[in-house]
């Protein structure tokens, strides 16, 4: 039985994460406030965790031991386009979608059992080569951001044999994309545990599709 957490479990791509290994893993929501659907998973549950609030990440941490398993993937939408900069929220996604899986896997990372794994749920649209439309600065620079967090995290942690892996999920039908998308969330999550059921020392740091396709930086 591995020990998984999970940010942002309590709707969405999170929770259909959680749902897909609930049955035989001992799976840790990490969550601001649990949704009835987490609770009726009966999954454990720590509430309270804002992966932007260092001190509720820490007490979060402080809860755990013998992670084999960390899952990254809070995040946060926001439009910002050129003519209609939001700085505010260009500076919530930071937070959120860059910082905070940063935040989380350090704060977490004493307690993943050496040769444990670490994934973050990226999007495409960090993607600095596949930009060809423009626009959602905030968004796309956050993820970015944690692009580079991940592969700093790959190297950082490859001599206690952790490995770090970036998925994009596809376009979900979820809250964030206002029920739009290409596929459910539970069909999401399954093609994102099988990018985390392959993640290991030799491919760690990359960042893939969820279909497996390997995208570029
Ligand atoms: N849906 C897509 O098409 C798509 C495409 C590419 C990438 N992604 C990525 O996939 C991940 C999951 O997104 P989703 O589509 O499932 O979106 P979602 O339904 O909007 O869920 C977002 C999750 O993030 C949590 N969250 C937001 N801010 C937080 C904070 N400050 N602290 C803790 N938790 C916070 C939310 O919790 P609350 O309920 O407390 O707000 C919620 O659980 C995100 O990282 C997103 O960027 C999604």
């Amino acid at each position: 039985m591995f020990r998984i957490v999970i940010t942002g479990a309590n709707r969405g791509i999170g929770l259909e994460l959680a749902r897909a290994r609930h049955e035989h893993n001992d799976i840790v929501a990490l969550v601001r406030e649990p949704s009835d659907e987490l609770r009726a998973l009966g999954a454990r549950i720590i509430d309270g965790v804002d992966v932007t609030d260092q001190a509720s990440v820490e007490a979060a941490a402080a809860e755990l031991e013998d992670v084999d398993v960390l899952i990254n993937n809070a995040g946060l939408l926001r439009s910002s386009s050129l003519a209609h900069l939001d700085w505010p929220s260009i500076e919530a996604q930071m937070q959120v979608d860059a910082f905070g899986p940063l935040r989380v896997s350090a704060a977490l990372a004493p307690k993943i059992k050496d040769g444990g794994k670490i994934a973050i749920v990226t999007s495409r649209m960090g993607s600095l080569a596949d930009n060809t439309s423009g626009g959602a600065y905030g968004y796309r620079m956050s993820k970015c951001a944690v692009n580079m967090v991940a592969v700093s995290l790959s190297r950082d942690l490859a001599s206690r044999g952790i490995s770090v892996g970036l998925v994009h999920p596809g376009f979900v039908r979820t809250q964030m994309t206002g029920g739009n998308g290409h596929i459910d969330p539970d069909a999401a999550a399954a093609m994102i545990w099988e990018r985390i059921d392959e993640l290991d020392l030799e491919n760690t740091g990359t960042f893939w599709h969820a279909n497996g396709e390997v995208l570029p930086w």
